[in-house]
């Protein structure tokens, strides 16, 4: 019997601006999914302004009930945040109508299907202010560097090492690594994250999912683009797969992601419990939550919110020193985006009246 997790998210309305959501959109949420007899099991909570739906079900992946249940809800929630006139109220709903997938819609979706071995430790990742390629650092460290992983070197079940499987967001295309032969070869994508994502990772020996993102492509829909919004991210543990605590340990180095500030920002990406997952400076700086669950017949057993441990203080101190010395380059980059990354700008206008200012030279 297969169990399929999958985890959808969507900002359907802000409270207050792009900071949190309000309890009369989460407890909406919840009892629709409660409601659902398609479901085994469910939690909702949020992080920053997104709603995050996890649901668990046999149905597999890409399937269209649960993708609708999903939508649903995110329709169901917007006509609260209307009614509260919430900030951006079905801000990430882009189509009008479900039509089978959800998918190129708006909302965000990661979904793995395995079967459940005798314990399944699950973390769910979950950040606000970010992109889908904020996942890659972390995914490679967790699954490609000894440095971090001890298992990698020192577990005869991991020592083979993953494959990585990564999509090009502009071209629509996937190719897969082999770690650790590939490393070099994969870093010159994957360092380039706002382009190049890990979509999914399988364990080498025995061809199991370990992990998947949200990575979707950037499909130009209502007149903008989509698939480069605040993103989940799923990871399996123990047991041929990385520790919780491997899983858990990138993360004490807060990197640089983009999406800060009117989605146009650079700023490191501070890990916090759900109290504190309500990015307020500057709109943030970017959060990641992780929720870990005990899976038993497809139960949710849980969360234990991880990054509400004191082990992690340090590295919110750490992000809130680099948020500082990032916030004082004001609008130079690298806080500010490069031009093809910004969310938004103004430079054709400025250059379009600005433009017989502009004198040739030879
Ligand atoms: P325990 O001895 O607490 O079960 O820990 C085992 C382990 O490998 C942790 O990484
Ligand atoms: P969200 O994508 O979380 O709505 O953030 C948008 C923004 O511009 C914050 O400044
Ligand atoms: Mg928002
Ligand atoms: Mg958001
Ligand atoms: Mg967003």
């Amino acid at each position: 019997k297969k169990i399929t997790v999958t985890v959808i998210k969507a900002d359907v309305g802000g409270c207050v601006g792009h900071s949190s959501v309000h309890s009369a959109l989460i407890e909406k949420a919840q009892g629709m999914l409660k409601g659902s007899s398609l479901l085994i099991d469910s939690y909702v909570t949020h992080v920053g302004d997104d709603i995050n739906l996890i649901m668990t079900h046999e149905l597999g992946r890409n399937n269209g009930e649960i993708h609708q249940l999903a939508w649903d809800t995110f329709v169901a929630c917007t006509e609260i945040a209307k009614k509260l006139k919430l900030y951006g109220a079905g801000q990430d709903l882009l189509a009008d109508a479900f039509s089978g997938n959800i998918k190129g819609l708006g909302p965000g979706v990661a979904e793995m299907e395995f079967e459940e071995r005798k314990s399944e430790p699950i973390i769910i990742f979950m950040a606000d202010k970010t992109e889908p390629g904020a996942w890659n650092l972390p995914l490679y460290k967790i699954f490609a560097d000894p440095f971090n992983t001890a298992g990698l070197v020192i577990d005869p079940s991991m020592h083979d090492g993953f494959i990585f499987e990564v999509r090009d967001l502009i071209e629509n295309t996937r190719v897969t690594f082999s770690a650790p032969e590939e490393i070099y070869d994969m870093l010159v994508f994957i360092g380039a994250p706002g382009r190049y994502c890990i979509k999914r990772v399988f364990h080498k020996k025995s061809g199991e999912i370990a992990a998947v993102s949200s990575t979707q492509r950037l499909n130009l829909m209502a007149g903008r683009y989509v698939g480069k919004d605040d993103p989940v991210c799923i990871v399996r543990c123990q047991s041929g797969m990385p520790a919780v605590g491997e899983v858990l340990e990138p993360f004490t180095k807060p990197h640089l992601v983009s999406g800060w500030m009117r989605g146009s920002h650079s700023g490191p990406l501070m890990p916090v419990g759900l109290q504190q997952a309500t990015p307020s400076r500057f709109d943030g700086p970017p959060r990641v939550v992780a929720l870990g669950f005990q899976l038993a017949e497809g139960k949710l057993i849980g969360p234990q919110d991880f990054f509400a441990d004191p082990a992690f203080d340090q590295a919110r101190q750490i992000a809130n020193e680099i948020a500082s010395y990032m916030r004082s380059l004001g609008p130079f980059e690298p806080h500010r985006l490069h031009l093809d990354e910004m969310e938004y700008t103004t430079m054709p206008q400025v250059l379009k009246k600005l433009k017989d200012r502009f004198e040739k030279l030879r």
